[in-house]
């Protein structure tokens, strides 16, 4: 048997130090929120790696950065793609493998492709998706992608430190007409593969080198803002109280009871908690809550939100206030495709990898993608489970096999 076809390793790490070397944060960590000054570095370093590697790039009206070889023939060039790719954006004080592991390991394998010669029945095409950790709308650039965006969407993004989406946007030199126009035709992806790292603790507690990702939860969000009454702190008795955050507290305590209602996989996260006017010498006058929940199953997402508004109306009469509850729009559960999960199984196997079949709790750019063509996604192993924080890391040799799997994955998607 022939050796099969391998990534370049030490250049992979090499690129993921010097990505992670990219916008270091005061309090530890990376934090590359998406359209910050760190993320534009990241973005214009990524598109000089495309250059020096003789790749091209477009990028879209949101940022999509979507890189092919110009050296496929004109006929393959015009086929339906395989697409593969993930995010270098991140959560503020996160870690340097979440999306950076995925995108530059299909960098990776353009390059390997690109440079071994191998003759592929359709082109290979690796993806940078804008603002995957949702700083203005849940998997962004995706949802642009697949679903697009109105200009009331626009209109009505605000990033996690209270900017507006279209002041940001227009700094960062965007072009609103262009970001209107950003819906790919599904028939041009034939399928699409994304590495990640697994961002919890299943493979490394069971010595699992890959994970074959079956499906990835559904995602819910929203606010609940309590509306109290300001007063006060020294000479507002404390029966007399509105105060806004003892009731929003009745309804934290409670997360977990809630979460219950969902299926085993159910969580339910309040992750930026606002006070206002907030002094420490005034009784909190509102108190907002932002919600992230989520489900493999489209029913108990609808019994978690149901289950939200009801514990919010109640911690709000407990306290003799009212409460608003703003409930988004979910995005679906996403079953991953079987075939393709076939592929990547069949890859790690003859690789000599132990293999887990698993589902995803983290939201990812494929369940998007999932939705207009056949999609799968490859896990590696993180280190105590940690991710979203400074600590998360992932053994070198668990990218480089990682990276291995999507070569040859990606290689048997583009033959046929
Ligand atoms: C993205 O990492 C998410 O799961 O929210
Ligand atoms: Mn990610
Ligand atoms: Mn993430």
């Amino acid at each position: 048997m022939s050796t099969p076809l391998s990534i370049n390793g030490p250049r992979l790490v090499q690129d993921l130090t010097d990505l992670g070397a990219i916008g270091p944060a005061e309090a530890g960590g990376l934090s590359r929120t998406s359209f910050s000054a760190a993320d534009r570095e990241a973005r214009a370093w990524y598109l000089a790696r495309v250059a020096e590697a003789g790749l091209s790039a477009e990028v879209d009206g949101i940022g999509n950065i979507v890189v092919t070889s110009p050296h496929y023939p004109a006929d393959i060039a015009a086929l339906p793609a395989v697409w593969s790719g993930s995010h270098i954006d991140t959560v503020p004080s996160g870690g340097r493998f979440d999306g950076a592991l995925g995108s530059i390991a299909a960098l990776e394998v353009l390059r390997t492709i690109h440079e071994s010669g191998v003759a592929l029945a359709r082109p290979v095409k690796a993806v940078v998706y804008t603002d995957e950790e949702g700083n203005y709308a849940r998997l962004f650039g995706s949802s642009g992608l697949v679903r697009g965006y109105t200009r009331e969407d626009y209109e009505g993004m605000v990033g996690r430190d209270g900017d507006r989406f279209l002041d940001t946007f227009a700094d960062w030199g965007g072009d609103l007409d262009a970001a209107l126009r950003t819906r790919i035709d599904p028939a041009s992806v034939h399928a699409t593969v994304e590495l990640h790292i697994e961002q919890g603790p299943v493979l490394e507690q069971h010595g699992e080198q890959i994970g074959i990702v079956t499906g990835i939860v559904g995602l819910g969000g929203g606010e609940i803002v309590f509306h109290g009454q300001a007063d006060h702190a020294g000479t507002t008795p404390m029966r007399m109280r509105k105060d806004a955050l003892v009731a929003a507290s009745g309804f934290l305590t409670r997360i977990p009871e809630i979460a219950a209602t969902g299926g085993d996989h159910a969580v339910l996260t309040s992750g930026i908690i606002s006070v206002a006017p907030g002094s420490r010498n005034v009784v909190p006058g509102t108190a907002s809550l932002t919600l992230d929940y989520r489900d493999l199953d489209p029913a108990n997402l609808v019994a978690l939100g149901d289950a939200i508004t009801a514990a919010a109306q109640e911690a709000a009469a407990a306290a003799g206030i009212e409460a608003e509850v703003h409930l988004r729009a979910t995005i679906a559960p996403a079953p991953l495709d079987e075939g393709v999960q076939g592929v990547i199984a069949r890859s790690a196997g003859q690789r000599g990898f132990a293999t887990r079949r698993m589902p995803s709790g983290a939201g990812h750019d494929s369940q998007n993608m999932a939705t207009i063509a056949p999609t799968g996604m490859i896990f590696v192993p993180s280190i105590g489970g940690r991710s979203h924080c400074p600590e998360e890391d992932t053994a070198w040799q668990d990218v480089e096999n990682g990276a291995n799997v999507l070569l040859d994955t990606v290689i048997e998607l583009a033959s046929s």
